[in-house]
């Protein structure tokens, strides 16, 4: 069929046809919502670099979970900022079973069991240096002492009463060993969300602002662990390595600038795929909706549309929770 018999523009003419022919939807339970927990009480502490996001004490968090409940929102992504004093060169604080992340799981899941809790494994905000890892006296991250370390994070998340441990460090080798750990130490349902193809992304920035990893981290890079943006073939191989070695979920990380990696992911295995709008995408479009540049809440749900039509089963998003108020406004 060709024009004239065939005009495109007929069926996007009136919104019902629109709404008929959509063939990707962004719906409330895609979202997981991240937040930053800090210590104290009835803090608040915002992240200048990501207006609106604000560190919360736990009581705090214990509210913004309870927002997600409310709206629907199916799980909370959990990022602890601990303080300097926490921090050591080999961040044992990671493991302790007391520890501000797990103290905050403790309460959080006695408040709202069935709020899915997502753990980050990796040691940057533990380790003094701000490497995601464990390093030599060259400043090298070293793999398998760092995956040693990983896998007594995820041990005393899974204890604390997590759901779903998320390796970001990209260490070689970490999701089987992790895996293996759970099975063996009488965690077999403790999902594990791998960060499979993270890309050493520039994008990271307001997230490190946030946590305090940016000064410690100084000039140190992680181009030696995290993927280079140039890739795509290599994220493939990382999303296979990972689901051989058991992993649940993959993800793709940041999402708006790998959204074609998003989608040979989901073609290639067509597992469960997530991916991560990361702080430095909700520092652009904030940005830019408080210039007035452009609508925010236009922009942030075409770039979630589009994260859903390029293949993703759920986003973490700093914008989960505005998210799920404008759609149920609808
Ligand atoms: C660290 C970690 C990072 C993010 C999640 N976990 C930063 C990094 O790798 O330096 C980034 C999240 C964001 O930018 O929103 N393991």
């Amino acid at each position: 069929m060709r024009f004239p018999a065939l005009r495109m523009r007929r069926m996007r003419r009136d919104a019902f046809s629109r709404a008929l022919m959509r063939e990707h939807s962004l719906q409330v339970t895609d979202l997981i919502m991240v937040a930053f927990v800090i210590e104290g009480e009835a803090r608040c502490v915002a992240v200048p670099s990501m207006p609106s996001v604000a560190r919360l004490s736990i009581d705090k968090l214990l509210e913004l979970a309870g927002e997600c409940v409310h709206l629907g929102i199916p799980a909370l992504a959990l990022f602890p900022v601990p303080e300097q004093k926490a921090k050591s060169d080999d961040a044992r604080e990671a493991w302790q079973p007391d520890n501000l992340l797990h103290r905050a799981v403790h309460v959080l899941k006695a408040r709202y069991p069935q709020l899915g809790l997502i753990g980050d494994v990796a040691l940057d905000p533990y380790t003094t240096h701000g490497q995601d890892g464990l390093i030599d006296a060259g400043g090298e991250v070293m793999n398998d002492p760092t995956v040693e370390a990983l896998v007594k994070m995820a041990l005393a998340q899974a204890a604390a009463g997590i759901d779903m441990v998320a390796p970001s460090d990209m260490m070689d080798g970490r999701i089987g060993c992790i895996r293996e750990a759970l099975e063996k130490t009488g965690y077999p349902d403790t999902r594990i969300l791998a960060y499979s193809a993270k890309y050493a992304s520039v994008f990271y920035g307001p997230f490190r602002n946030a946590v305090g990893s940016a000064a410690n981290l100084g000039s140190g890079g992680k181009y030696s662990y995290q993927m280079d943006v140039a890739n795509s073939d290599e994220a493939l191989r990382e999303v296979e390595l990972d689901l051989a070695e058991g992993a649940d979920v993959v993800m793709v990380k940041p999402a708006l600038s790998c959204l074609d990696v998003l989608r040979r992911v989901k073609d290639r295995f067509g597992t469960p795929t997530f991916v991560y709008q990361v702080s430095g995408e909700y520092a652009m479009l904030k940005a830019a909706a408080q210039q007035g540049f452009m609508d925010e809440k236009a922009m942030v749900l075409e770039a979630l549309t589009a994260c859903k039509r390029a293949g993703a089963d759920a986003i973490l998003s700093y914008y989960a929770l505005d998210v799920a108020r404008w759609l149920h406004e609808g």
